[in-house]
């Protein structure tokens, strides 16, 4: 976990949600494709552990998330989701992003082959001229 911590570019930021003084989740900003004209765009990941599930962690660790890559100059979140998970797809729809397609068969985990949905939330406008994200 540290490695792929210290393996993010310094845009990016990677926040843990700390509850008295434990570490009950995290979520973090990647790059969304590695081509220059998509470097206004951050995937989105976020995890919180299976024991502190369901006690409103994930939500407002994601909207600091949201928070923090507008304040960054990014114009546009995407989370990347394995389809069928019900907490995932609440916990976009409730923060306003918008399901914006299901690729399938793209991703291998757990022994087999699953469809996968992109879920964007716009952060900023378009601009004509856009300044790099910052850290
Ligand atoms: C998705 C995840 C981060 C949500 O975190 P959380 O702290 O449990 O979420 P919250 O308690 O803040 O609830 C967020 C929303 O999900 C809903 N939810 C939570 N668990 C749910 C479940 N098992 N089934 C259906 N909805 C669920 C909540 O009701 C809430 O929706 P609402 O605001 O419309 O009421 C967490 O379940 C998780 O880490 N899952 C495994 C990793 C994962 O799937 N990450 C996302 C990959 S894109």
């Amino acid at each position: 976990m540290r490695a792929r911590i210290e393996r993010i570019t310094p845009t990016h930021p990677w926040l843990v949600a700390d509850v008295d003084g434990a570490v009950l989740g995290y979520a973090y900003g990647s790059a969304y494709r590695t081509r220059a004209a998509y470097r206004w765009v951050a995937e989105t990941g976020i995890y919180v552990a299976e024991t502190a599930r369901g006690r409103r962690i994930g939500t407002p660790l994601y909207q600091a998330l949201l928070d923090e890559l507008q304040r960054r100059g990014f114009v546009a979140a995407m989370g990347v989701m394995t389809a069928g998970n019900p907490a995932s797809t609440a916990l976009h729809k409730r923060l306003g992003f918008v399901d914006t397609g299901t690729q399938p068969g793209i991703g291998f985990k757990h022994g087999g082959w699953h469809d996968v949905v992109f879920w964007q939330k716009d952060l900023a406008e378009r601009a004509a001229e856009p300044s790099e994200p910052t850290a």
